[in-house]
Protein backbone atom coordinates (compact mmCIF):
# COMPACT_ATOMS: atom_id res chain seq x y z
CA UNK A 1 0.00 0.00 0.00
CA UNK A 2 0.83 3.12 -0.20
CA UNK A 3 -0.22 6.50 1.34
CA UNK A 4 0.36 9.78 0.08
CA UNK A 5 -0.14 12.83 2.94
CA UNK A 6 -0.66 16.47 2.41
CA UNK A 7 0.32 18.77 5.03
CA UNK A 8 1.59 22.19 5.55
CA UNK A 9 3.46 20.37 8.69
CA UNK A 10 5.36 17.49 7.50
CA UNK A 11 7.39 17.74 10.86
CA UNK A 12 4.22 16.33 13.00
CA UNK A 13 3.23 13.73 11.22
CA UNK A 14 7.35 11.72 10.37
CA UNK A 15 8.30 10.64 14.23
CA UNK A 16 5.13 7.94 14.12
CA UNK A 17 6.73 6.33 11.01
CA UNK A 18 9.99 5.70 12.80
CA UNK A 19 8.72 3.29 15.58
CA UNK A 20 6.95 0.16 16.06
CA UNK A 21 4.68 -1.71 13.99
CA UNK A 22 4.19 1.61 11.71
CA UNK A 23 8.11 1.53 10.76
CA UNK A 24 8.41 -2.30 10.52
CA UNK A 25 5.38 -2.39 7.98
CA UNK A 26 7.78 0.45 5.99
CA UNK A 27 11.36 -1.64 6.37
CA UNK A 28 9.42 -4.99 5.21
CA UNK A 29 8.37 -3.08 2.19
CA UNK A 30 4.47 -3.32 2.80
CA UNK A 31 3.92 -0.15 3.07
CA UNK A 32 5.24 3.34 1.52
CA UNK A 33 4.59 6.63 2.73
CA UNK A 34 5.23 9.93 1.34
CA UNK A 35 4.12 13.98 2.74
CA UNK A 36 3.85 16.19 0.17
CA UNK A 37 4.35 19.53 1.92
CA UNK A 38 1.88 22.14 0.77
CA UNK A 39 4.07 25.15 0.54
CA UNK A 40 6.54 23.69 -1.79
CA UNK A 41 3.19 23.73 -4.54
CA UNK A 42 3.07 27.39 -4.25
CA UNK A 43 3.92 29.70 -6.88
CA UNK A 44 3.96 33.07 -5.32
CA UNK A 45 6.87 34.72 -3.47
CA UNK A 46 5.07 34.45 0.07
CA UNK A 47 4.46 30.87 -0.34
CA UNK A 48 0.97 31.92 1.04
CA UNK A 49 -1.10 28.46 1.10
CA UNK A 50 -4.09 30.19 3.36
CA UNK A 51 -6.37 33.58 2.68
CA UNK A 52 -9.45 35.24 3.67
CA UNK A 53 -13.13 34.07 3.89
CA UNK A 54 -14.85 35.16 0.93
CA UNK A 55 -18.25 36.82 2.68
CA UNK A 56 -16.13 37.48 6.26
CA UNK A 57 -15.95 35.69 9.08
CA UNK A 58 -13.42 34.35 11.73
CA UNK A 59 -10.45 32.01 10.43
CA UNK A 60 -8.45 31.40 7.15
CA UNK A 61 -9.31 29.17 4.76
CA UNK A 62 -7.18 27.18 2.56
CA UNK A 63 -6.61 27.98 -0.87
CA UNK A 64 -7.70 25.89 -3.77
CA UNK A 65 -4.16 25.99 -6.15
CA UNK A 66 -1.49 24.55 -4.24
CA UNK A 67 -4.14 21.54 -3.21
CA UNK A 68 -4.65 21.12 -6.88
CA UNK A 69 -1.43 21.23 -8.14
CA UNK A 70 -0.47 18.56 -5.35
CA UNK A 71 -3.10 15.88 -6.12
CA UNK A 72 -2.53 16.64 -10.09
CA UNK A 73 1.04 16.01 -9.87
CA UNK A 74 0.58 12.47 -7.63
CA UNK A 75 -2.26 11.53 -9.63
CA UNK A 76 0.16 12.04 -13.44
CA UNK A 77 2.45 9.25 -11.74
CA UNK A 78 -0.14 6.86 -10.53
CA UNK A 79 -4.05 6.28 -10.07
CA UNK A 80 -5.27 6.49 -6.63
CA UNK A 81 -8.51 4.05 -4.82
CA UNK A 82 -9.06 7.15 -2.63
CA UNK A 83 -8.32 11.02 -1.96
CA UNK A 84 -9.38 11.21 1.95
CA UNK A 85 -9.65 14.91 3.35
CA UNK A 86 -9.48 14.57 7.41
CA UNK A 87 -12.30 16.92 8.68
CA UNK A 88 -14.68 16.85 11.74
CA UNK A 89 -17.42 16.56 9.77
CA UNK A 90 -16.76 13.57 8.20
CA UNK A 91 -17.72 9.74 8.05
CA UNK A 92 -16.12 8.98 11.55
CA UNK A 93 -13.50 6.83 11.72
CA UNK A 94 -14.56 2.52 13.17
CA UNK A 95 -12.86 -0.56 13.18
CA UNK A 96 -15.23 -1.08 9.27
CA UNK A 97 -13.50 1.78 7.43
CA UNK A 98 -9.98 0.36 8.78
CA UNK A 99 -10.74 -2.62 7.16
CA UNK A 100 -12.10 -1.19 3.87
CA UNK A 101 -9.07 0.91 3.74
CA UNK A 102 -6.84 -1.15 4.51
CA UNK A 103 -7.97 -3.06 0.94
CA UNK A 104 -6.92 -0.28 -1.15
CA UNK A 105 -3.59 0.00 -3.02
CA UNK A 106 -2.33 3.74 -3.20
CA UNK A 107 -4.39 6.61 -0.79
CA UNK A 108 -3.99 10.36 -0.67
CA UNK A 109 -4.62 11.95 2.58
CA UNK A 110 -5.18 15.22 2.66
CA UNK A 111 -5.03 17.56 6.11
CA UNK A 112 -6.90 20.31 6.56
CA UNK A 113 -5.62 23.44 8.82
CA UNK A 114 -7.32 26.91 9.56
CA UNK A 115 -10.84 26.53 9.20
CA UNK A 116 -10.48 24.07 6.61
CA UNK A 117 -10.21 23.45 2.75
CA UNK A 118 -11.86 25.73 0.01
CA UNK A 119 -14.98 23.69 -0.56
CA UNK A 120 -14.00 23.55 -4.27
CA UNK A 121 -11.17 20.88 -3.03
CA UNK A 122 -13.88 18.19 -1.45
CA UNK A 123 -16.24 18.76 -4.46
CA UNK A 124 -13.50 18.32 -7.05
CA UNK A 125 -10.93 16.07 -5.26
CA UNK A 126 -12.38 14.24 -2.58
CA UNK A 127 -13.48 10.80 -2.69
CA UNK A 128 -13.67 10.13 0.81
CA UNK A 129 -14.02 12.46 4.52
CA UNK A 130 -13.29 10.82 7.74
CA UNK A 131 -12.92 12.20 11.47
CA UNK A 132 -11.78 10.09 13.90
CA UNK A 133 -14.55 11.97 16.42
CA UNK A 134 -16.86 14.54 17.71
CA UNK A 135 -14.30 16.72 18.30
CA UNK A 136 -12.23 19.82 16.70
CA UNK A 137 -8.33 19.17 16.42
CA UNK A 138 -6.10 22.23 15.31
CA UNK A 139 -5.51 20.41 12.20
CA UNK A 140 -5.55 17.08 10.36
CA UNK A 141 -2.62 15.36 11.09
CA UNK A 142 -3.40 13.81 13.66
CA UNK A 143 -6.32 12.42 12.49
CA UNK A 144 -4.76 11.14 9.54
CA UNK A 145 -2.21 9.39 11.76
CA UNK A 146 -4.78 7.52 14.05
CA UNK A 147 -6.15 6.30 10.36
CA UNK A 148 -2.73 5.42 8.82
CA UNK A 149 -2.20 3.47 12.44
CA UNK A 150 -5.81 1.36 12.42
CA UNK A 151 -5.32 0.75 8.50
CA UNK A 152 -1.67 -0.10 8.32
CA UNK A 153 -1.88 -2.95 10.94
CA UNK A 154 -4.63 -4.51 9.29
CA UNK A 155 -2.65 -5.29 6.41
CA UNK A 156 -1.59 -8.71 5.87
CA UNK A 157 2.09 -9.79 6.98
CA UNK A 158 2.56 -6.39 8.68
CA UNK A 159 1.43 -7.96 12.25
CA UNK A 160 3.68 -10.78 13.06
CA UNK A 161 1.05 -12.81 13.60
CA UNK A 162 -1.90 -12.41 11.75
CA UNK A 163 -4.60 -13.67 14.03
CA UNK A 164 -3.86 -10.62 16.63
CA UNK A 165 -5.77 -8.19 14.66
CA UNK A 166 -9.00 -10.73 13.70
CA UNK A 167 -8.94 -10.68 17.34
CA UNK A 168 -9.02 -7.06 18.10
CA UNK A 169 -11.90 -5.56 19.66
CA UNK A 170 -14.88 -3.65 17.77
CA UNK A 171 -13.45 -6.81 14.09
CA UNK A 172 -16.78 -8.60 15.47
CA UNK A 173 -18.26 -5.80 17.18
CA UNK A 174 -17.25 -7.28 20.06
CA UNK A 175 -14.46 -5.43 22.63
CA UNK A 176 -11.66 -7.66 23.69
CA UNK A 177 -12.23 -10.12 26.09
CA UNK A 178 -9.73 -9.91 29.68
CA UNK A 179 -6.22 -11.31 28.60
CA UNK A 180 -3.39 -12.43 31.40
CA UNK A 181 0.49 -13.27 31.70
CA UNK A 182 2.59 -14.97 33.72
CA UNK A 183 2.94 -15.00 36.89
CA UNK A 184 -0.37 -17.17 37.03
CA UNK A 185 -0.67 -15.64 40.74
CA UNK A 186 0.45 -12.74 41.67
CA UNK A 187 -0.46 -11.16 45.29
CA UNK A 188 -3.15 -13.75 45.81
CA UNK A 189 -4.67 -12.62 42.12
CA UNK A 190 -4.91 -15.41 40.67
CA UNK A 191 -5.35 -15.59 36.48
CA UNK A 192 -8.72 -17.31 35.68
CA UNK A 193 -8.43 -21.36 35.98
CA UNK A 194 -9.77 -22.25 32.37
CA UNK A 195 -7.07 -20.24 30.60
CA UNK A 196 -4.25 -22.44 31.99
CA UNK A 197 -6.09 -25.50 31.86
CA UNK A 198 -4.82 -26.57 28.14
CA UNK A 199 -8.50 -27.08 26.94
CA UNK A 200 -8.79 -24.65 24.22
CA UNK A 201 -12.79 -25.48 23.17
CA UNK A 202 -13.36 -24.73 26.33
CA UNK A 203 -10.66 -21.33 26.56
CA UNK A 204 -12.53 -20.33 23.28
CA UNK A 205 -15.81 -20.47 25.21
CA UNK A 206 -14.51 -18.44 28.02
CA UNK A 207 -13.49 -15.80 25.00
CA UNK A 208 -16.59 -15.62 23.80
CA UNK A 209 -18.65 -15.11 27.09
CA UNK A 210 -16.18 -12.61 28.58
CA UNK A 211 -15.89 -10.78 25.29
CA UNK A 212 -19.63 -10.63 25.27
CA UNK A 213 -20.47 -10.00 28.80
CA UNK A 214 -18.02 -6.87 28.59
CA UNK A 215 -19.62 -5.35 25.10
CA UNK A 216 -23.22 -5.49 27.15
CA UNK A 217 -21.78 -3.62 30.22
CA UNK A 218 -19.60 -0.75 28.47
CA UNK A 219 -20.82 -0.65 24.86
CA UNK A 220 -24.73 -2.27 24.48
CA UNK A 221 -25.08 -0.41 21.02
CA UNK A 222 -22.43 -2.45 19.41
CA UNK A 223 -24.67 -5.41 20.66
CA UNK A 224 -27.51 -3.40 19.23
CA UNK A 225 -26.23 -2.41 15.92
CA UNK A 226 -25.34 -6.04 14.93
CA UNK A 227 -28.95 -6.73 15.27
N1 LIG B 1 -9.43 17.91 11.78
C1 LIG B 1 -9.87 18.62 12.83
N2 LIG B 1 -10.63 17.89 13.64
C2 LIG B 1 -10.66 16.63 13.11
C3 LIG B 1 -11.29 15.43 13.49
N3 LIG B 1 -12.03 15.32 14.59
N4 LIG B 1 -11.11 14.36 12.70
C4 LIG B 1 -10.38 14.44 11.56
N5 LIG B 1 -9.77 15.55 11.16
C5 LIG B 1 -9.90 16.65 11.92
Amino acid sequence: MRIDIITVVPDLLKSPFEASIMQRSIAKGLVEVHFHNLRDYVTDNYRQIDDYQFGGGAGMVMMIEPIDKCITALKQERTYDEVIYMTPDGETLNQGLANTMSLKQNIIILCGHYKGVDQRVRDHFITKEISIGDYVLSGGELGALILCDAVIRLIPGVLGNETSALTDSFQDNLLAPPIYTRPAEYKGWKVPEVLTSGNFPKIEAWREEKAYEHTKKRRPDLLTDQE
